[in-house]
């Protein structure tokens, strides 16, 4: 039977118990780990938020009824047990804060039984996902769990000590509100008011935060809730958490400033790691080039060559024609993995494939120098001794080419990399490698809607220096925008916007808006902007990707209480879900039901 607080407190958590509490009393609560009944003395491991502690109930030292209660507990039964502090008769647990020390129970409640919960509460449970996510609840009892929740919680009150020192306000933005340009699907709320109508969820507060730095506030953040219905994967979740920031008066320096200021004390604070100021940047073209990703892991080298020059006349059509249509022929050296098999190197294939491309050619450089290729065939020894060399190829080594368009090129380059580090085993969790990107193209072109489309958002401002191109040539436009990445990972984003008025129209024109559209989606920003704007820029990161970084774990919904799943469902409720006809009509909807293959 359940038993009550009445008159009970709690002293501390478990692991809160220290040596300097040997001999007192204290009241301890929290779920049944493990009970173990050995006849006269029943043990306890006792957990909470904090860790365990080992309870002894022993009969004679706690009450006949006590006793008994003691004998029936079992895992995850939730109970308040008052005893004394003492050293730990048997064997000393390493393993825990409190190892040394037990607790004497005198007396006991149990303040709630348990079923036998569908899979054990435990560290590293190796239980399928879906059953994991269907118990969340439970999931989230589990000690790994709650240190990542306990981790995103102090990221954020740091964020919020570090920024108010700043001299930064934290103002919150509408979740009721109007799209926003981010580039994904929106999240649409029907109007009961307004039927027809809709009010999108924020993909980020963008267009709020400008308008916060036209009304003078100069400094804003916001821990702000995202909505993107976007195609999901280990680093995106439909809703996020993004910390965002936008500030006045200031240029891409100052942005960059305060930020590595925060992140080094950040990662200080939280994880004791010393961020080496100032954070490396480099160019978006350089990172292209040199790593074929626009967030380059630099805890590694294997950078890429670009051996078009070498191979230009070479008789391999594959090269020399992708170098004829405009692309470019590249490779990469994986150092030591000459040796790797023929099937392994079919799968590596087969990965580039995955990214685009055609196929994927190599040269293994066996330990006594002797080679084997896939095009060796088509090349003369000359034109073979010159590729390996512009590789700086050495016996042992393995040489992979791509020959596309640039962009393939790099795609399939940039993701090749990364995967041999990983089979590598050259990623090491522990090391944290920042670096900006910077100096993004402004616009990027959207072959499906043959029109160039915004690469950050349409609000980001060019380089000065480039702003003749925006009429000449405008895919060579450079943009005020950086990223900042983290071990191959984009952690967070953000641009100068644009203030003048006249430069935001002509960048409306480029991206196919009709001056008509511009005003009837973003109006009210850019009349906003006539009555006085100071020039403002600003950032964002996504929490959740940051704090799956700092708790060195793979997927970000290690890090989310609640994620959904992969098609954006929630296995726990079971959402998104149908609603009543009666809420249907209220709004003004009827669905119109689609007709499934299975129907047919
Ligand atoms: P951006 O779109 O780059 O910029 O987003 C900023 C950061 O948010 C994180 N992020 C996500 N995290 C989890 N799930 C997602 N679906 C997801 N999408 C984005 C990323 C990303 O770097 N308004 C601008 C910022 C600005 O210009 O100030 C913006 O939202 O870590
Ligand atoms: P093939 O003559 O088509 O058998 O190609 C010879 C080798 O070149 C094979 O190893 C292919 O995987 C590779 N290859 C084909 N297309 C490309 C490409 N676009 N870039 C790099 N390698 C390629």
């Amino acid at each position: 039977m359940a038993e009550s607080m009445k008159g009970l407190h709690r002293t501390c958590r478990c692991a809160e118990v220290t040596s300097e509490m040997i001999g007192k009393e204290v009241t301890l609560m929290g779920w049944v780990q493990k009970a173990r009944n050995k006849g006269g003395i029943v043990f306890v491991d006792l957990r909470d938020r904090s860790g365990i502690m080992q309870l002894i109930f022993e009969n004679g030292k706690i009450d006949e009824e006590g006793f008994e209660k003691a004998g029936k507990l079992r895992s995850e039964f939730v109970i308040a047990v008052t005893g004394t502090v003492e050293k730990r008769g048997g064997a000393v647990n390493t393993n825990l804060v409190t190892g040394e020390l037990e607790l004497i129970a005198d007396s006991l409640r149990v303040l709630a039984e348990a079923d036998v919960p569908p899979f054990p509460i435990e560290e590293n449970c190796k239980t399928k996902d879906e059953i994991r996510l269907k118990y969340r609840y439970l999931d989230l009892r589990r000690p790994d769990l709650q240190r990542n929740l306990m981790l995103k919680s102090r990221v954020a009150m740091l964020t919020r000590q570090f920024f108010a020192k700043e001299g930064f306000l934290e103002i919150e933005t509408p979740m009721l509100g109007k799209s926003t340009p981010e580039g994904a699907r929106d999240y649409l709320v029907p109007s009961r008011v307004h039927p027809g109508s809709f009010y999108g969820l924020p993909q980020s507060p963008q267009l709020y935060k400008q308008l916060l730095m036209c009304s003078g506030y100069d400094r804003y953040i916001q821990i702000a809730r995202c909505f993107r219905d976007e195609d999901l994967r280990a680093d995106r979740q439909p809703e996020f958490t993004q910390i965002d920031m936008e500030l006045s008066f200031v240029d891409v320096d100052d942005v960059i400033d305060v930020n590595e200021r925060y992140l080094a004390f950040l990662f200080r604070e939280v994880l004791g790691v010393e961020v080496p100021l100032p954070i490396q940047r480099i160019t978006w073209q350089e990172a292209m080039d040199r790593y074929g990703s626009d967030k380059p892991d630099l805890r590694f080298g294997m950078e890429l060559h670009d051996v078009s020059e070498v191979v230009k006349d070479c008789g391999f059509a594959v090269f020399s024609g992708a170098l004829a249509a405009g692309g470019s022929v590249r490779g990469i050296n994986a150092k030591g993995q000459g040796p790797m098999p023929r099937k392994k190197i079919d799968k590596l294939v087969d990965f580039a494939k995955d990214y685009g491309a055609k196929g994927l050619a190599y040269i293994a450089i066996a330990e006594d120098g002797t080679r084997k290729s896939s095009f060796a065939k088509f090349m003369t020894d000359e034109e073979m001794d010159a590729l390996v060399s512009a590789m700086e190829g050495e016996a042992g080594d393995l040489l992979l080419f791509a020959a596309d368009r640039n962009k393939v090129v790099y795609d399939v380059l940039g993701a090749l990399r990364v995967e041999l580090a990983k089979q590598m085993d050259l990623l090491d969790k522990n090391e944290y490698r920042f670096v900006w990107v910077t100096e993004f193209p402004l616009l990027e072109w959207n072959e499906d809607e043959n029109r160039f489309q915004a690469m950050h958002h349409p609000f980001t401002m060019l380089m000065e220096e480039d702003l003749e191109l925006l009429d000449t040539d405008p895919g060579k436009v450079r943009a005020k925008a950086y990223d900042i990445v983290l071990n191959g990972n984009e952690i967070g984003g953000g641009s100068v916007r644009i203030h003048q008025n006249d430069i935001q129209e002509k960048m409306f024109e480029k991206l196919g808006f009709t001056k008509e559209a511009a005003y009837e989606q973003f109006g009210f920003l850019l009349n906003a902007f006539k009555y006085g704007v100071p020039p403002h820029a600003g950032l964002a990161y996504g929490l959740d990707r940051l704090v799956m970084l700092m708790a060195k774990v793979d997927s970000i919904r290690d890090v989310i209480a609640f994620p959904k799943v992969k098609d954006a469902s929630c296995l726990m409720t079971e959402s998104p879900s149908r609603v009543s006809e009666a809420q249907l009509e209220e709004l003004g909807l009827e669905i119109e039901e689609k007709q499934t293959e299975s129907d047919r």
